[in-house]
């Protein structure tokens, strides 16, 4: 029996949320959805509800007391954008008539219609899966995430430098980010002047092994003793790269130097869009 537009409407929707107006494929954004992504720093969640992109999806973060929030940026009632409203009382409150949302999503007043004894449960928020890990809150655009968080030992690791930046945003998909961010043999070209030595281009043949949910490898890189700044000197030390990626878009890295003062870096992407990222490192 042939479907009416109706129930093929709804079979569309059972099968896929991703928004109308996703840069992303069908299926690219499917997959995408089911994994954890770094959406904000945690410290940069205050006394606003701020908006956030992930893969075209309009969201909503807010802590509401100790927890914190991941919704659709749009009110159940008229539609308004809620990352425009505020924090009162440990709710999100709405800047267009004012109803407020508690730290599970659900609604827990109505201004407009007074004191009202009794509001539907089912009066709430769409909202997503929440961690905070690193310093970083993640959320996933499914229920069930098909993998689990990254696992970066080296944060807890005393005797490594931690680097950390602000986020910054690339106009590049997270694919061709993480790709960038694996990436030895550009050192000699984009970073020749800095930490990049334009004499060795040659990248040394490494293997790959697979992780739980990545790969890991590791490999000698020849660098220019001089910082991101160029701040140092011309002399080239042999250090060792090891690099653990894990899916979708994360990577962490250890720099190890003969003379022991070893870095740590983690790379984790945001899929803003199908060409837009947003990187925490
Ligand atoms: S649109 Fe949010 S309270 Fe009316
Ligand atoms: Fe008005």
């Amino acid at each position: 029996m042939q479907q009416t537009p109706v129930e093929r409407s709804a079979a569309d929707k059972e099968r896929s949320k991703r928004p109308r107006e996703s840069s992303f494929s069908a299926e690219n954004w499917d997959l995408l959805s089911r994994f954890w992504h770094p959406i904000v720093y945690g410290s940069d969640l205050g006394a606003k509800p701020l908006p956030i992109r992930l893969l075209d999806q309009r969201l909503v973060v807010y802590r509401a007391g100790r927890r914190v929030v991941v919704a659709n940026d749009v009110c159940i009632h008229r539609g308004a954008p809620l990352s425009r409203g505020w924090i009162a009382d440990e709710t999100l409150v709405c800047p267009y008539h004012g109803l407020r949302f508690d730290g599970s999503g659900r609604c827990v007043a109505i201004p407009p219609a007074g004191p009202v004894a009794h509001i539907p449960p089912k009066l709430r928020l769409t909202t997503y899966p929440v961690a905070e890990r690193y310093g970083i809150v993640w959320t996933c655009l499914s229920p069930e995430p098909l993998a689990p968080l990254p696992e970066w030992p080296g944060m807890e690791q005393m005797n490594l430098q931690k680097v950390k930046l602000a986020p910054a945003d690339w106009d590049c998909s997270a694919f061709r980010h993480v790709e960038n961010f694996n990436d030895v043999a550009h050192f000699s070209f984009v970073h020749a002047g800095t930490f990049g030595d334009p004499t060795a281009p040659i990248v040394a043949r490494y293997d790959v092994a697979p992780s739980a949910n990545g790969l890991r490898r590791s490999m000698p890189v020849n660098q220019v003793d001089r910082d991101s700044f160029g701040k140092g000197s011309d002399q080239t030390t042999v250090m060792e790269y090891d690099y653990d990626y894990t899916l979708p878009f994360n990577s962490s890295l250890v720099i190890s130097s003969p003379d022991g003062r070893d870095e740590y870096i983690y790379d984790a992407v945001c899929p803003v869009s199908s060409a837009k990222s947003r990187i925490f490192i």
